[in-house]
């Protein structure tokens, strides 16, 4: 069996000295974390889950679709996921993928970031939330957790939870996923993720054609040794009632027979920077998908769309909305959606000709009749977005982000996630969130706004009954997303001195 060794592309940001961004000069030596185990066996007998286990509370690892659809009738998930700090500039380069198109609903195409807090902009991520992307949890610091001091391991997890809650003001109950940075992880901090009580981990990686397993909850352990993971004991000893594992599926190559590619950050280097054989990978790892419905994931980290120049960033973008307007043009069904979207269609599946109703878009609180209150959205539709109403915290001379919930004394750490207020203290959104309604944190309450009216795309891959859809998305996103009137500039000093993308580097 191949070592599948290809799982492990990450970058990460550096804590302690500002890095413009930047690639990695060639011949720079990796940084070396964890070492992916081969898979000795795509799946592991002593996996056994009983009849007991039942939706919604627990889903059996399995390769069928779940609610017993046939692959006709199930939509086309495709999950788009960013990882690492939340920042303008690299922001800005995934948003012009994202407003590329529109799903058969209306809305504009949704994704999860796995957050980690240092060098992230925190209105940004109030504003991500704010216009129906899902946040997740990455840690603080980015550390490699398997080798981190044990102490360190819960500071690092509870207390980014802690931050995104705090001075993001992301209410608790939607704060429901954890990915391990480096996708480096141990039975341990698999403890510590389902202790604190996230609703489902993502970092475990499998090949999609000898371990085609939909996302399941951990009641009855691993189907499958849970690769990369180090030191990890064999699958089922590894239970978790409750906690889901949404796995990371390899792509692989347009080659016959195929052959895993990699799990993240499909066109990475200048080595791999080639569109044609990138797109070609891209395809036949759709395509492989496609046949049995099996969800598609494209993981990202944003700063690989930035860090190696303008003529690169201008091709990595154009080739994310060159694949995503092929996958919508060449198949019917295709949703985006966010992990727990996700999950929650699992939970209850509906066939792809029920999605309009199981998955409507809900328009963005602009309106102009609304009053502006802080969170991240252009409320009032008079142009500027959040008027007078954040902060700007500059915590040192070489940080700062802006805030609709006050600012920090010090910049948040493992040991003081939350420190003192410098400014007057904003108030937090409940944990259950504000149901339709938006949190304003000046006021301390669920404001009921008025929402844009979302259109449907003209041509509907919304319907479902169709086949090819030549023209849904090729241009939509201005007359129907639904953040047509949210004018969402972000000013280019929010994170302060350049401390923009830190250093990047992938581990192979
Ligand atoms: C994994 O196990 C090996 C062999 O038992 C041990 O040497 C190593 O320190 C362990 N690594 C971690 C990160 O636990
Ligand atoms: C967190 O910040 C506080 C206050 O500056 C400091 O005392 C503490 O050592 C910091 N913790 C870490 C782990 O850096
Ligand atoms: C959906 O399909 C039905 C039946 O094929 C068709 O009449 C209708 O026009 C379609 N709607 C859209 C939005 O494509
Ligand atoms: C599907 O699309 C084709 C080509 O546009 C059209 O001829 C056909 O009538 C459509 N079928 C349905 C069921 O809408
Ligand atoms: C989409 O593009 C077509 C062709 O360029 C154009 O005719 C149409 O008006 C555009 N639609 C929108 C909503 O921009
Ligand atoms: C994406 O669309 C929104 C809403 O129209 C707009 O405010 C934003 O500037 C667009 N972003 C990019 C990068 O084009
Ligand atoms: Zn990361």
């Amino acid at each position: 069996m191949v070592a599948r060794a290809l799982v492990s592309l990450a970058s990460f940001v550096a804590l302690s000295t500002v890095v413009r961004a930047q690639a990695p000069a060639p011949g720079d030596t990796p940084l070396q974390g964890p070492q992916p185990v081969a898979n000795q066996q795509p799946s592991d007998p002593s996996y056994s889950c009983p009849a007991t286990c039942v939706a919604p509370a627990c889903v059996c690892a399995s390769t069928k679709i779940p609610g017993g659809l046939t692959a006709d009738q199930t939509p086309m998930f495709v999950t788009l996921t960013a990882d690492d700090a939340v920042q303008p500039d690299t922001w800005a380069a995934f948003e012009q993928v994202l407003n590329s198109t529109v799903n058969p609903n209306g809305c504009n195409l949704p994704f999860t970031s796995f957050t980690s807090i240092a060098w992230t902009d925190m209105w940004l991520v109030t504003q991500l939330h704010s216009k129906n992307h899902e946040i997740a949890v990455h840690t603080i610091n980015h550390p490699d957790l398997a080798l981190s001091r044990p102490a360190a391991r819960e500071q690092e997890i509870v207390g980014s939870f802690q931050v995104l809650n705090n001075w993001a003001g992301i209410p608790k109950k939607d704060l429901q996923g954890f990915r391990h940075p480096f996708l480096s992880f141990n039975k341990d901090t698999f403890d510590i993720v389902a202790k604190a009580g996230f609703k489902y981990e993502s970092s475990v990686t499998l090949d999609p054609i000898l371990q085609p397993y939909w996302p399941h909850t951990l009641d009855y352990g691993f189907a499958y040794y849970p690769q990369p993971c180090l030191n990890c004991t064999s699958g089922p000893s590894m239970r978790y009632p409750g906690l889901w594992e949404i796995p990371m599926y390899n792509l692989i190559t347009n080659s016959t027979p195929p052959a895993l590619w990699t799990s993240m950050d499909p066109i990475i280097s200048p080595q791999l920077n080639d569109y044609d054989i990138a797109m070609a990978n891209l395809k036949a790892s759709f395509d492989l998908h496609y046949k049995t419905k099996l969800p598609f994931g494209l993981y990202q980290h944003l700063a690989q769309l930035v860090a190696w120049g303008p003529d690169v960033q201008v091709k990595k973008i154009q080739w994310l909305k060159d694949f995503v307007q092929w996958a919508q043009t060449n198949y019917k069904d295709v949703w985006f959606v966010t992990n727990q979207q996700l999950i929650k269609w699992i939970q209850a599946p509906v066939p792809a000709s029920k999605m309009l109703e199981f998955l409507p878009c809900v328009g963005l609180a602009t309106d102009k009749s609304n009053k502006e209150v802080c969170d991240g959205i252009d409320n009032n539709g008079d142009g500027t977005v959040d008027e007078g109403l954040m902060e700007n915290c500059q915590i040192t001379d070489q940080y700062g982000f802006m805030s609709c919930f006050g600012c920090p004394t010090i910049i948040p750490n493992i040991t003081q996630p939350v420190p003192p207020f410098k400014t007057a203290a904003r108030k937090l959104p409940v944990d259950a969130g504000c149901d339709n309604g938006v949190w304003d944190p000046v006021g301390g309450a669920c404001v009921n706004l008025v929402r844009a009216t979302v259109k449907l795309p003209a041509v509907g891959a919304a319907n479902g009954t169709n086949g090819t859809n030549p023209t849904t998305g090729s241009n939509g996103s201005g007359s129907t997303s639904n953040v047509k009137n949210s004018a969402s500039a972000v000013p280019a000093n929010a994170v302060g001195a350049g401390a923009i993308v830190a250093l990047i580097s992938s581990l192979l």
